[in-house]
């Protein structure tokens, strides 16, 4: 197993990091600007804090395959499709990014800066494909993942900062485009059973609302539920209970969304 550079996904310090809009912190739990030492490598610092613990989840699932390509959607700053990469070398990668931004406060021109930060943390490493353009929402329609189908879907902190279309979205993409016994992951905050927990998320929320009334946390019994329409089912929800987030791990059992209308 290849080991983790760390010096490519971490900062030192929030010295090092430029930050953009300073008041801007909400998207994530944590500062994320450029960096000062290559300002074409975007920084999120929840990234180097939440990658240990999905790596460990897709380790478990994923290590054994022999092969497969892996999508990730909405990779941000590139920071955790290097690490997974680097951990299941034998897998392709295949990092993608919003063509818009859903932070109305956000640069227009992030979109291109922030593929550009994909490829410069992604260009050398050989099983990460050239990051491209995805509109979630329309996963279905796109060519990717068209043939041969996909081993896996990754999704880190997406499907609150979007309006449900992307969440929906993502579960019919992977209805349509994983392989039969593919995986789909979804990292984030949660609504459980209606309530949302915890002083940091509720208060997430409600800066989520003023964002966009139709951004904030899914219910995982509505995902879960939404996702059993196209042939995915809930095998592991993991609870990580340091940042008040959940890893939703589910299996792609059948072809159900075959039968589905889009
Ligand atoms: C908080 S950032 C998370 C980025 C990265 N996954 C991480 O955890 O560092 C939210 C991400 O969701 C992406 N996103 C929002 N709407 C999207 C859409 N319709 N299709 C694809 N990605 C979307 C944004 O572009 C952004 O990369």
């Amino acid at each position: 197993m290849a080991s983790l550079k760390s010096s490519d996904l971490s900062a030192s310090s929030n010295e090092e990091i430029r930050v953009k809009n300073p008041d801007d912190k909400g998207m994530g739990h944590g500062s994320m600007g450029w960096l000062e030492k290559d300002p074409r490598k975007f920084f999120s610092a929840a990234a180097t804090r939440n990658v240990g613990g999905i790596q460990e989840v897709l380790r478990k699932y994923l290590a054994d395959e022999p092969s497969g390509t892996v999508l990730e959607i909405g990779s941000g700053s590139g920071q955790h499709v290097t690490a997974f990469a680097q951990m299941l070398p034998q897998l392709q990668f295949l990092p993608t990014e919003y063509p818009g931004h859903p932070n109305p406060r956000a640069d227009p021109q992030d979109a291109e800066r922030i593929i550009e930060s994909i490829h410069t943390y992604t260009a050398d490493i050989s099983n990460i494909l050239k990051p491209q353009l995805l509109d979630a929402s329309a996963l279905v329609e796109s060519d990717i993942g068209q043939d041969p189908s996909l081993l896996a879907m990754i999704a880190i902190n997406v499907i609150h900062i979007s309006p449900p279309s992307v969440m929906e979205g993502i579960i019919a993409g992977a209805g349509a485009k994983l392989k039969v016994g593919g995986r789909i992951f979804l990292y984030g905050p949660f609504a459980v059973a209606g309530k949302i927990e915890g002083d940091g998320n509720i208060a997430f929320q409600e800066k989520l609302k003023e964002l966009n009334p139709e951004f904030g946390l899914r219910d995982t019994s509505v995902v879960a539920s939404f996702a059993s329409n196209y042939g995915l089912k809930l095998v592991e929800d993991v609870y990580f209970s340091e940042s008040n987030n959940h890893m939703l791990c589910f299996e792609k059992i059948s072809d159900a969304a075959h039968n589905l209308h889009h």
